[in-house]
């Protein structure tokens, strides 16, 4: 089994102090910084792009995972690598031609990752893997946080795990995960949990509990100790 990692999604983040939330997270106990970036174009929303991601770089150590939303996405890929991304991912729906994308984060010396909606097949990443280090599944419609996890993307989480057994790449799950389901998703094979309002929900007090809640009941779907 694959490092189990939570990486919250600073998109739930207050950005007024976005700095702050940042520091205070990771502080909490989280082990990588999810990114989010949307064009109102590919996705019915709009973030924040690398000039406010190269803001916050400094503030950990820890990797900054960025989820690109954003079509077309090659010409952006070199500003992301430069404002401190480690992991750079692309939806499979995003760009026309996936194995060029990846090809081109890999030529930037970062790490791979593909994107799927929730209505694209797993079977899209069948001829990149060796391209890829980390497959997202997205468990809601990308474009906003807050939104309920969708059930049956357990299943799709399910063939990426068999189709990437005994390879080097990570499964992230990305939209509505909580405590509650943070167990389903670990046991059906997924090691990266993304998660914004669950762990941003009461402010800085209450993150190393969200955190925590999330990381035990994922722990215990592994079977490791709590
Ligand atoms: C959705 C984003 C997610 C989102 C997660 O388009 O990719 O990262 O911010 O937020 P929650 O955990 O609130 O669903
Ligand atoms: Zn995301």
């Amino acid at each position: 089994m694959r490092p189990l990692q939570i990486c919250p999604s600073i998109l739930a983040a207050d950005f007024s102090q976005l700095g702050q939330d940042v520091a205070d997270v990771m502080q909490a106990g989280a082990d990588i910084v999810h990114v989010d970036i949307m064009d109102g174009h590919f996705v019915p929303n709009i973030s924040y792009g690398p000039a406010v991601m190269q803001s916050i770089r400094h503030i950990t150590d820890r990797p900054f995972d960025v989820h690109l939303m954003i079509s077309p996405v090659d010409p952006y890929l070199e500003a992301f690598a430069k404002a401190g991304a480690d992991v750079i991912t692309v939806h499979a729906e995003a760009t026309p031609h996936l194995h060029r994308s990846l090809q081109a984060i890999r030529a930037l010396g970062k790490k791979a990752g593909v994107a799927l909606n929730p209505g694209t097949p797993a079977s899209v990443i069948a001829h990149v893997l060796d391209l890829t280090d980390l497959v997202l599944v997205m468990t809601v419609n990308p474009g906003f946080g807050g939104q309920a996890f969708i059930p049956t993307m357990l299943e799709k989480v399910r063939q990426v795990r068999d189709m990437t057994a005994g390879m080097a790449i990570d499964i992230e799950v990305d939209g509505g995960i909580t405590a509650q389901n943070a167990g389903d998703v670990a046991a059906a094979g997924a090691n990266w949990l993304v998660a914004g309002s669950s762990v941003f929900k009461g402010g800085k007090a209450t993150f190393a509990n969200n955190i925590n809640a999330i990381r035990n009941a994922a722990q215990s779907a592994r079977g490791e100790r709590v």
